[in-house]
């Protein structure tokens, strides 16, 4: 199969894409290197995948970019380029999230119609349900988020589902649920949890720490991302790690992995983060098959051992 991974040089499309061509996929990836981050991070992920049989980089920014080509022969589109972040989305930045997140997402669903695609998977998130006050989080849930992210994640969604509507691109949205691990982006709590315990500085805790996330980790998004490939067109699909935790049991649990203390520092709760996240999976049980595999421990394990390897 020739897949399209949109955001390739990213933590989540750098998995996807070494997985895919593991099983014999030819992919053409696609990433601008956008400086929400630091560029080292995203130039070590596409390090991983350049020579690889059967990857293709294109270095291109696709609100902008000649998409015909990009989508030549593609079979499959896994779009999961975006500007990422909660809290960076309020104020002048805004403009970045409604380019990279909406006005992309609706050029590459333009250039898709009539291709007779297999699917457009969508990787969108938890962050578009808000606070419902109700868990665990249902797909049918109204929708309300409380970040301007979560209003661009959101929007791409419902042009997705529009243009499957309108003109039958084959799409399923994933809301991912705070995906974790290896490649992690440094702007996540983890990450930054991780590498303060690494420098020996306190952790700013925003809240109490009794705010809890259904954290995924990444081989296990990867895993349902794949399997989107076959679900039916039209379905929006939770992907969560399947346990909900506090931020205090993470502190604990890393405490438990690291070979150095952490010290916490209690801090305001931000605007635009939720107060819990908790993904009912019944529905990607059902169409995806998907049964998270890899727990916290494990999982925060691994990022440990990978963080600890990165050059700074
Ligand atoms: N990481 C999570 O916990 C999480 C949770 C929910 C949803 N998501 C979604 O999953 C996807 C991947 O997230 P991630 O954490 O890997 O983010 P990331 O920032 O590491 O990766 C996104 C990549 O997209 C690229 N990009 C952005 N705009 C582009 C453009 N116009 N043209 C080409 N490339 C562009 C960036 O350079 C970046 O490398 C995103 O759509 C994000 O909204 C992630």
């Amino acid at each position: 199969m020739r897949v399209l991974i949109t955001g390739v040089a990213g933590f989540i499309g750098s998995h996807l894409a070494e997985d895919a061509l593991h099983s014999g996929d030819e992919v053409i990836g696609v990433d601008c290197f956008t400086p929400f981050y630091d560029r080292s991070y995203k130039e070590r992920n596409a390090a991983v995948l350049s020579g690889r049989k059967g990857f293709t980089f294109l270095q291109q920014d696709l609100s902008e970019a000649d998409l015909g080509p990009v989508l030549e022969s593609v079979e499959t589109v896994f779009h999961l380029s975006a500007q990422a972040g909660v809290r960076s989305s309020w104020g002048a930045q805004f403009s970045d999230y409604t380019r990279h997140n909406v006005t992309v997402t609706q050029r590459l669903l333009e250039a898709s119609k009539g291709r007779g695609l297999r699917k457009f998977v969508y990787a969108s998130s938890s962050s578009v349900y808000g606070e419902p006050g109700v868990y665990p989080l249902v797909e049918d849930m109204a929708c309300r988020p409380i970040s301007p992210y979560g209003v661009t994640k959101l929007a791409a969604e419902h042009l997705c589902m529009l243009y499957h509507r309108s003109y039958g691109v084959p799409c399923v949205a994933l809301r991912y649920f705070t995906v974790y691990g290896p490649r992690q982006r440094p702007d996540m709590a983890f990450h930054r949890m991780i590498r303060a315990a690494l420098d020996g500085k306190p952790f700013p805790l925003y809240g109490d720490g009794r705010q809890t996330r259904d954290f995924t980790f990444v081989a296990d998004a990867v895993k349902a991302t794949r399997a989107a490939a076959d679900a039916p067109a039209g379905e929006v699909l939770n992907v969560g790690g399947g346990s909900r935790v506090t931020m205090l049991d993470v502190v604990e649990t890393l405490r438990s992995i690291a070979d150095r203390p952490l010290r916490i520092q209690e801090e305001e709760p931000q605007k635009g983060d939720v107060r819990h996240t908790w993904a009912d999976l019944t529905r990607a049980r059902r169409h995806l098959n998907y049964t998270p595999s890899v727990g916290l421990k494990d999982g925060l394990q691994a990022e440990w051992a990978w963080l600890k390897s990165v050059p700074r």
